[in-house]
């Protein structure tokens, strides 16, 4: 059986991506499960530019078929911030309870459409040949008048799905995994896998 690397050292991904990915023919491996400790630095301009990035290090290091992610909140009404810098946002050991606050006052004055928001995700994969495919999954909501539930990580407690009449910290994780911007991404990527 062929390896695939997913080159994260969140065992939280890891878990969704094996989900995912459970029925292809490759065993997915972390950078834990081989033993890397490295980090790439993602200074790509892009949520595409920033996977490929990733991937492409770590399939040079391994030359193993390699998947690589970047992700992030985009808030239309402050130009789409944080984006790119989702994690960096407001200073990278600033708590989530106070960035989601800050969205939420910046807000506080819009309503409607105003407060459209989306959480992209692109996932890149790097194959032993150079060949690099990337893709792009997207999760439409609006931000919440407030912070609600608890389930998740990051900006789900200000992600509001209205479809789903909840935010993405008040869903069970499940479904999360199943409608996240990341399942979306990875589900274009496990086509192509399936079709070699
Ligand atoms: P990365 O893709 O691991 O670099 O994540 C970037 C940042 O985007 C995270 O640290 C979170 O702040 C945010 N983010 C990405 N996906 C999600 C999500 O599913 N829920 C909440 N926040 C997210």
């Amino acid at each position: 059986m062929k390896n695939i690397i997913f080159a994260t050292h969140n065992e939280d991904k890891m878990k969704e991506i094996r989900e995912i990915m459970k029925d292809l023919q490759y065993r997915i491996l972390s950078l834990k499960d081989i033993g890397l400790k490295q980090d790439v630095i993602e200074n790509g301009e892009s949520f595409e530019d920033n996977a490929i990035l990733k991937a492409k290090a770590f399939m040079d290091i391994t030359g193993e078929i390699v998947l690589a992610d970047d992700s992030g909140l985009e808030v239309d009404f402050l130009d789409k911030a944080p984006g790119i810098y989702s994690a960096r946002f407001l200073g990278e050991d600033t708590s989530y309870s106070i960035k989601n606050q800050y969205i939420i006052d910046k807000l506080k004055h819009t309503k409607g459409d105003d407060r459209s928001a989306r959480f992209v995700c692109a996932v890149a994969c790097a194959f032993p040949s150079n060949e690099i495919i990337v893709k792009r999954g997207v999760i439409e909501g609006v931000i919440a008048n407030e912070i609600m539930g608890s389930n998740g990580f990051g900006y789900d407690p200000i992600f509001y799905v209205p479809s789903f009449k909840c935010t993405t910290a008040q869903m069970d994780i499940e479904i999360k995994n199943k409608i996240s911007h990341r399942a979306l991404a990875l589900t274009e990527i496990k086509k192509v896998l399936l079709k070699r």
